[in-house]
C-alpha cells in the first residue's frame, strides 16, 4: 500500500482490489469492535460490494458483531415500490443486511416512496435521525462518472442537505441496464446532500479499475468545485481516496 496527501485528502494505492477493499473492511471492522453502536454511512453500486463481502466474512468467522451498529445510506431512487429488486433498499438486504446481525430498525435509508407533499419533511426527518444517532463516523463513496458522490451530481452546493433530486443523464444511462432500458429508469433521487456527507467524522472514498482512472485524476487535482462534486471530499479533515492500481492515475 502506497499513500500520499493531497492537501488534507490521503490517497492510498493498493497492488490489488481486493487488498483495498480488506483494508477498508478492516478500518470499520475496528470502529465497530471500538465503538459496538458505531454509525456508518452507507453506499450502493458496484464499488462497495467487496467491502460488504469481507464484513459479512468478518461476521461469520470472527463474530464481527453488528448488533448495536447504526446505518444511514447515501440516497435511493424515487418511485419505486419496497420491495422493487431494484431499489436501493433491496440492494443492501441483500448486499449486507440479510448476512449480518444488524438490526433491521437500525438501518436507514431515504424512502423514495415518499408522498410529493412530504418530501421536505422526510428528508429533514432523515438529517434530524442522522443528527440524533450522534452524526455519522465514517462515511463510504464511489464516484459517478460525472463527479457525483450519492446523488450530488454536478452543481450541488457544499451546504446542501438530504433533499430530492433530479438525475443526471449519465446517472440514469448508467443504470439503464440494471433496470431493462432507459425509459425505466427514475428521474429522480433522494441524496444525503455534501454538507451531510462532509459532516461524517471519516470519509473513505473508493474506486476500482481503468474507467475510475480519469475520475481518481480529476478528484486529485480538482480544487473544491461543484461541477465535480467529489472534489468536496479535499475540504474534509479525515478523508481518504483508497484505489487499486488500474485505477490510480
Ligand atoms: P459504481 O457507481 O460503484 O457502480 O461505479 C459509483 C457511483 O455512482 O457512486
Amino acid at each position: 500500500m502506497r499513500s500520499a496527501a493531497h492537501g488534507s485528502l490521503v490517497f492510498e494505492t493498493h497492488a490489488t482490489r481486493a487488498e483495498a477493499e480488506r483494508s477498508v473492511a478492516e478500518e470499520i471492522a475496528a470502529l465497530v469492535r471500538a465503538k459496538p453502536d458505531a454509525v456508518l454511512g452507507l453506499a450502493t453500486g458496484d464499488t462497495p460490494t467487496g467491502v460488504y463481502r469481507e464484513l459479512v466474512r468478518l461476521h461469520r468467522d470472527s463474530g464481527l458483531d453488528f448488533s448495536s451498529v447504526r446505518t444511514f445510506n447515501l440516497d435511493e431512487y424515487c418511485g419505486l415500490a419496497a420491495d422493487d429488486p431494484r431499489s436501493f433498499t433491496c440492494w443492501m438486504q441483500t448486499q449486507l443486511f440479510a448476512h449480518v446481525n444488524v438490526d433491521r430498525a437500525n438501518t436507514h435509508l431515504p424512502d423514495g416512496r415518499v408522498a410529493e407533499a412530504d418530501v421536505v419533511r422526510h428528508a429533514a426527518a432523515y438529517e434530524r435521525a442522522i443528527e440524533s444517532a450522534g452524526g455519522i463516523d465514517l462515511q463510504l463513496l464511489g464516484i459517478g462518472r460525472n463527479g457525483h458522490i450519492g446523488f450530488n451530481e454536478p452543481g450541488a452546493d457544499l451546504h446542501t442537505r438530504t433533499r430530492r433530486v433530479e438525475l443526471h443523464a449519465w446517472t440514469r444511462a448508467d443504470a439503464a441496464a440494471a433496470f431493462g432500458g432507459l425509459e425505466h429508469v427514475p428521474t429522480r433521487g433522494i441524496t444525503m446532500g455534501i454538507g451531510t456527507i462532509l459532516a461524517a467524522r471519516r470519509v473513505r472514498m473508493l474506486a476500482f479499475g481503468v474507467r475510475k482512472a480519469p475520475l481518481v485524476a480529476r478528484t486529485l487535482r480538482a480544487a473544491p468545485d461543484p461541477a465535480w462534486p467529489a472534489s468536496y471530499v479535499r475540504l474534509h479533515a479525515d478523508a481518504r481516496l483508497v484505489v487499486d492500481r488500474d485505477a490510480a492515475p
